[in-house]
């Protein structure tokens, strides 16, 4: 398959949507990270999606829209928070789990009675939602397991001659996914931290509680509330550690064949082989950072990596959680 790389404007937007009314993949840009878009009313058009990126089929998928009313469509038993959480984050880097109508085929909801909804706020993003009229099934476009893609060039790198089409827009500016809640129970609950933070989401719901896989490993056989939390993710191929506390440098420079990634305040400090992925000073420039970072780390040709982790509230709460499952959970408290 060619997979044609498309400009974002006018005439590239109505290509995209072509292929997405077709029944079509296409890479699209969002303001978190890249996503891999379809019809999310068309089981054959989600397949595709599936085995672009080699997904496991038993991890749901995030359905875009760009108008509220998409929400009474495909959910059910809407809960009033949700109304207020839409109307103060979206568009926005927030994801609302409710519980799905039957329009939500089983293979976007892997099974589950529940779907996942999101109304980004990139502007490509909501031209080619609006334009094609069609609620958009879309996971991170990045091979299954592999860091996010935060660039055009990353969606291209990794499912090149795999899908139809990518928008070739701007770098993402969040760097980091959605943050994903579960409206669907009792009690609000944080499956994965993202681009809106706990401490604004607590506002709203003072009650949310932060489910335990997203900040440690599940024990086997222990079901995940968000599927995609079971599995190492974002991974170089680079054997990479977590490093938790103030004594980074003194640590790393006692290492021999390895990578640091490290905050740009304390570049100074490091002797040995590094990268970095922003300032501590500034946890937003870390989330923007991290992915590509990721994938960077490869480039230095060293066995191990060890990056130093960010503080755990705010955006860093996200960076966070995707560096425990870049390491594989293998953290190292100084
Ligand atoms: O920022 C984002 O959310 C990006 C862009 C493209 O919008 N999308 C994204 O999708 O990160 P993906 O598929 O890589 O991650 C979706 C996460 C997974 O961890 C999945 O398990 C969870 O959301 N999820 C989806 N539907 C769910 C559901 N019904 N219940 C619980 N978790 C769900
Ligand atoms: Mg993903």
């Amino acid at each position: 398959m060619i997979t044609q790389k498309l400009n974002t404007d006018k005439s590239g937007i109505e290509t995209a949507c072509q292929i997405l009314k077709n029944g079509g993949v296409v890479g699209i840009p969002t303001e978190t990270v890249y996503g891999l878009a379809a019809n999310a009313f068309n089981p054959k058009a989600i397949e595709k999606i599936f085995g672009a990126k080699g997904r496991p089929q038993d991890n749901p998928l995030i359905v875009h829209i760009a108008e509220i009313e998409t929400v009474y469509e495909i959910a059910k038993d809407i809960p009033k928070t949700a109304l207020i959480c839409a109307e103060k984050f979206w568009p926005g880097p927030l994801t609302i789990v409710l519980n799905k109508t039957n329009k939500i085929p089983d293979c976007v909801s892997a099974g589950l009675s529940t779907v996942a909804i999101r109304m980004p706020s990139n502007q490509t993003a909501r031209e080619v939602i609006s334009k094609s009229g069609l609620p958009l099934a879309a996971p991170s476009a990045n091979i299954s397991g592999s860091p996010s893609p935060t660039t055009a060039e990353h969606v291209v790198n990794d499912l090149d001659g795999k899908i139809d089409a990518v928008l070739m827009g701007e770098n993402c500016n969040v760097g980091v996914e959605s943050t994903v809640i579960s409206l669907a129970g009792e009690k609000p609950v944080l499956l994965r931290p993202g681009g809106i933070t706990l401490e604004q989401l607590r506002e709203i719901l003072p009650d949310i509680t932060v489910n335990k896989a997203v900040l440690s490993e599940l024990e086997s056989g222990e079901t995940a509330a968000s599927p995609g939390m079971k599995y190492k993710h974002y991974a170089p191929k680079t054997e990479t550690f977590l490093v938790e506390g103030e004594n980074f440098a003194d640590f790393v420079n006692q290492k021999s064949n390895a990578v640091a990634v490290c905050f740009a305040e304390e570049e100074s400090d490091i002797s040995i082989p590094k990268i970095i992925y922003g300032e501590k000073a500034h946890p937003e420039t870390l989330a923007q950072n991290i992915f590509s970072v990721l994938r960077e780390v490869d480039n230095s040709n060293t066995k191990y990596a060890y990056i130093h982790a960010p503080e755990k509230d705010g955006i860093g709460l996200a960076v966070y959680n995707r560096l425990i499952r870049a390491a594989a959970f293998k953290v190292i408290k100084l």
